[in-house]
């Protein structure tokens, strides 16, 4: 286990650094729109566990690249995620004030720069992608294809839309599953696939393994949240526990109950690590970050 724990810790060493500086970099102070820059910077700098950018570290590293080329996908999958929770908070979706221990954007802003401040960390993500790293143009187009895949229409905007369709509603088990998968299992994939991309190889088997890891951790990191929505208190959260009560939502605990969601995120922990047991040490920062989502308590 400390192996394990070091292997991760190492990832966390080697990675987050780059990221603050890449974030900060990517998201100059101020612009022809500063209130609108300055709100883009709240929310997406110095804060969060920042598990997406790591998954892409990760990834990158197993596909045999280097931490250089995991540094632009790793932004841009940490500002998709920063304007979906800019978004979520809106009084139009979860109504939530608090964020990573702070207000949320539009209470510290205005509703309307929250949702501009959303939307252009939403396009500078794919401009970086466009633009930033040194990347075969093949590459580049593989990266935006599964970004733009993963949080649209076919992605995390459909599972938050079903999210809002069936709040007040008790959903199937089925139909809760999909939307978690939707809403945060697409983008945790994509994660995966776009440090996989970034590395430059040629490992089909190794792409669909760290997709089926990703699938795996993506569900059981929704189930983790919804069990810390009803078992922590707000301030270790930094976010309002409680919210998902509130608004009458179907989550795995309401629907099958504690012990049976941590059984549930707990098998699908067991699969992930299962996807990438043929890869020994080199796997060990992702081995031990699928454990830590499901044992993380904020
Ligand atoms: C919260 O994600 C939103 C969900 C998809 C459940 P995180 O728990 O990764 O939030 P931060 O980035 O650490 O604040
Ligand atoms: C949000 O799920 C998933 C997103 C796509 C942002 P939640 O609404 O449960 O996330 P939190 O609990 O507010 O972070
Ligand atoms: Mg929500
Ligand atoms: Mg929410
Ligand atoms: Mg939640």
């Amino acid at each position: 286990m400390s192996n394990e724990l070091s292997a991760l810790e190492g990832l966390r060493q080697t990675s987050l650094t780059r990221l603050e500086q890449s974030l900060d970099a990517f998201l100059p102070a101020s612009s022809a729109a500063s209130r609108l820059s300055q709100a883009m910077r709240y929310a997406a700098l110095g804060g969060g566990k920042r598990i997406r950018p790591l998954l892409v570290y990760g990834a990158t590293a197993l596909a045999g690249g280097t931490p250089e080329q995991a540094d632009t996908p790793a932004a841009a999958v940490e500002l998709i995620h920063a304007y979906s929770l800019v978004h979520d908070d809106l009084p139009a979706m979860d109504d939530d004030d608090l964020r990573r221990g702070l207000p949320t954007c539009h209470k510290a802003y205005d509703e309307a720069t929250a949702i501009l401040a959303g939307d252009t960390l939403h396009t500078k993500a794919f401009e970086l992608l466009a633009t930033r790293g040194e990347y075969r143009s093949d590459t580049r187009i593989a990266m935006i294809q599964h970004l733009c895949q993963a949080a649209g229409v076919d992605g995390m905007a459909a599972g938050q839309m079903q999210d809002m369709l069936a709040q007040g509603q008790q959903q199937t088990l089925a139909a809760l599953e999909e939307m978690h998968y939707l809403k945060t299992g697409r983008l945790i994939t994509a994660s995966l696939q776009l440090g996989y991309f970034a590395a430059q190889s040629d490992s089909p088997e190794l792409l669909e393994n760290l997709t089926r890891f990703g699938d795996a951790i993506g569900l059981a990191f929704q189930i983790q949240d919804d069990i810390l929505d009803v078992t922590m208190a707000t301030d270790q959260l930094g976010k309002p526990a409680g919210s998902d009560e509130k608004l009458h939502k179907s989550t795995f605990p309401s629907l099958i109950g504690l012990d049976a969601s941590r059984e549930r995120a707990e098998q699908l922990c067991e699969d992930a690590r299962q996807a990438l047991s043929g890869y020994g040490a080199s796997a060990l920062p992702l081995q031990q970050l699928a454990q830590y989502i499901i044992a993380r308590n904020h």
